[in-house]
């Protein structure tokens, strides 16, 4: 079976309430730039508990949850929308495993995280998830595609 990957594939990464705090905002920003990947929707806020509850709707019954959405409505998130190609598998591998212990050197978690709970970052698990959630933090006006020299066209 082909894999599927298209150009203009969109996910949604957000740098955590800890990423923020720890001014890891610019870092993350340049290396989905850097990679290649269009930035295409940006915004900073402090989610509320129920907009989290449902951004994380699958994990409601995990232990960890009530602590998980404590920790992300605690400060300022940067929630952002990045496309390009194949960017939702990429946008994982960039991150790194969810416990940062697992996670690769070289990866943003494996490069500044040393707790699951404090993995500084989010970037949706599949093509579903993310259109669910680009739809859930952005309307659609916030979302701005555009003609770049630099991306998907490269000599
Ligand atoms: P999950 O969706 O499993 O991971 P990922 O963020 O890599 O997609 O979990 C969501 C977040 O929940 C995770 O980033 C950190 C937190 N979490 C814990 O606090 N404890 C845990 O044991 C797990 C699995 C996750």
């Amino acid at each position: 079976e082909p894999v599927k990957m298209s150009v203009n594939e969109r996910t949604f990464i957000a740098v955590k309430p800890d990423g923020v705090h720890r001014g890891l905002v610019g870092k993350i920003i340049a290396r989905f730039e850097e990679r290649g990947y269009k930035l295409v929707a940006l915004k900073q806020l402090t989610a509320s508990k129920g907009h989290l509850e449902v951004h994380y709707q699958d994990l409601k019954e995990k232990p960890f949850f009530p602590g998980l959405i404590d920790y992300m409505a605690s400060g300022p998130i940067v929630a952002m929308v990045w496309q390009g190609l194949d960017v939702v598998k990429q946008g994982r591998v960039m991150l790194g495993a969810t416990n940062p212990l697992a996670s690769a050197p070289g990866t943003i978690r494996g490069d500044f995280a040393i707790q699951t709970g404090r993995n500084i970052c989010h970037g949706s698990d599949s093509v579903d998830s993310a259109n669910r959630e680009i739809a859930h933090w952005f309307k659609p006006d916030e979302i701005n595609d555009y003609a770049s020299p630099f991306i998907n066209s490269w000599v």
